[in-house]
């Protein structure tokens, strides 16, 4: 993969939930660069394997804010800077089976720790430091975070309304002179195929089930790897796809929101 002029250099890359999915490929992307590239997720297995390809990658649950928070820190200090925070880590937080009304709150409470309170943290942990590198802050959204919350179905609502709230919070956060200097980039990947799009058709209520099934069978899902390559060249371009030129050369300001849809997978 071709280096660009704003990698040139090596670069510093903290990611969430870098052991699959989307998160992974962003994370594969950025080894390509000779970056130096830290993750975490909670499956100690898939660490332990991530070990061997990535400078930091530890075990962290991030629905334990305190982890969070000290992961971040952790990061800057072994790598002495950042220049990337890609918060990608995310849950659906679909209801498993039948639950008691306390079982149900603390999957909503969960969910929205791990989707919107998460990166909250991690960005007031990290802003000193990417304003210092002239970094680069992206959270990954969903068009669930447009969805009137009275009208999405009971057991996608923690997903819809945490990333609302994310999406809401960053926007603040990218107008906030106080944070001058940051390029902060909210991405909708739209449909992707992973595993949490697989809970959703495995353990979710039946509505939603049958929503990603046909998603499934109808083939709109995309491939988290090509997924995960166009958004590392957003992010690392500092463009949004132009459909005129075929290039990533859109101007992009800090708190705009790129819902990646099928122009960008030519
Ligand atoms: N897939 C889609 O269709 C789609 C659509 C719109 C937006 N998104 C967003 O894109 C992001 C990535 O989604 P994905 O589909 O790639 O998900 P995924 O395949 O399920 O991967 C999620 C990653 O996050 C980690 N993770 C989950 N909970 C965590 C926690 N509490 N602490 C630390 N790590 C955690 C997972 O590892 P462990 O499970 O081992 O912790 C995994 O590495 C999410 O924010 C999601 O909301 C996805």
């Amino acid at each position: 993969m071709k280096e660009n002029s704003f990698l040139e250099g090596q670069k510093r890359v903290m990611i969430t939930g870098g052991t699959e999915g989307i998160g992974r490929s962003i994370a594969d992307n950025f080894l390509l660069s000779n970056s130096q590239v830290a993750i975490c997720a909670r499956t100690k297995e898939k660490i332990a394997q991530a070990k061997d390809v990535f400078p930091i990658a530890e075990v962290v649950d991030l629905s334990d804010l305190s982890q969070a928070e000290s992961f971040s820190k952790k990061v800057v200090r072994d790598l002495g800077g950042i220049d990337f925070v890609i918060l990608n880590a995310g849950v659906h937080g679909v209801p498993i089976g039948e639950e008691s009304t306390e079982e149900k709150f603390k999957r909503e409470a969960h969910a929205i720790r791990v989707n919107y309170e998460a990166p909250f943290v991690i960005s007031q942990s990290l802003r000193d430091d990417l304003k210092k590198s002239k970094g680069v802050l992206v959270y990954m959204t969903s068009q669930h975070a447009k969805f009137d919350p009275s009208k999405v179905p009971e057991s996608a609502k923690p997903y819809a309304i945490s990333k609302r709230k994310l999406e809401e919070f960053f926007t603040k956060f990218a107008q906030d002179p106080e944070n001058d200097g940051i390029l902060v980039i909210g991405i909708d990947p739209g449909p992707v195929d992973t595993k949490l799009r697989e809970e959703i058709r495995i353990k979710g209520s039946a509505e939603l089930s049958a929503v990603a099934q046909r998603d499934k069978d109808n083939k709109v899902l995309k491939d988290p790897k090509l997924v995960g390559k166009i958004i590392y060249k957003i992010v690392t371009e500092r463009a949004d796809f132009n459909q005129g030129t075929g290039g990533y050369t859109k101007p992009i300001k800090s708190g705009d929101i790129v819902r990646i849809d099928e122009h960008y997978l030519q």
